[in-house]
């Protein structure tokens, strides 16, 4: 299950990847916001890290004007790994590298098309495994 929430600055862009997800097959979980009226952030982030925290959802989709303000929410909680991404090198690499569990896009930052770009880069990149990467993962937490 993957977990999906946007403020306002990018309310368009989560229906936009529900709607591609719901094509792939890929099932979600909404966590809002569910109207273009402004509201804020954190208020959105915070239940989606949670839900992934508590193993409801296996990773997360974050998306506000920049993708700035959800990636420094997200990254307060220990455990998740959240990733402002605007190209496709750096979606593949913090899967492979970092192990990324949510990814932070910026609606006002990349078009429709990268967005959709980036969200199937990051849903179908695994994790190296690699020993190095595991271990770097590691320090960041202890
Ligand atoms: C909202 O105007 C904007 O500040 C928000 O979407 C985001 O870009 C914050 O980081």
């Amino acid at each position: 299950m993957i977990a999906i929430a946007s403020d306002h600055g990018g309310f368009e862009y989560k229906k936009l990847i529900e709607e591609h997800l719901v094509s792939c097959g890929i099932e979600y979980k909404d966590f809002g916001t569910f109207s273009a009226d402004a509201c804020d952030y954190p208020d959105y982030a915070k239940p989606l890290c949670e839900s992934i925290l508590a193993d409801e959802c296996e990773s997360g989709i974050l998306i506000c004007g920049t993708g700035i303000g959800m990636s420094i929410t997200a990254n307060r909680y220990p455990g998740i790994r959240a990733a402002v991404c605007t190209e496709a090198f750096s979606a593949r690499a913090t899967r492979e590298h970092n192990n990324a569990n949510v990814l932070c896009l910026g609606a006002r930052v990349i078009s429709p098309e990268k967005c959709i770009e980036l969200t199937d880069i990051f849903l179908q990149t695994p994790f190296s495994n690699d020993e190095r990467h595991i271990r770097r993962i590691e320090k960041i937490e202890h």
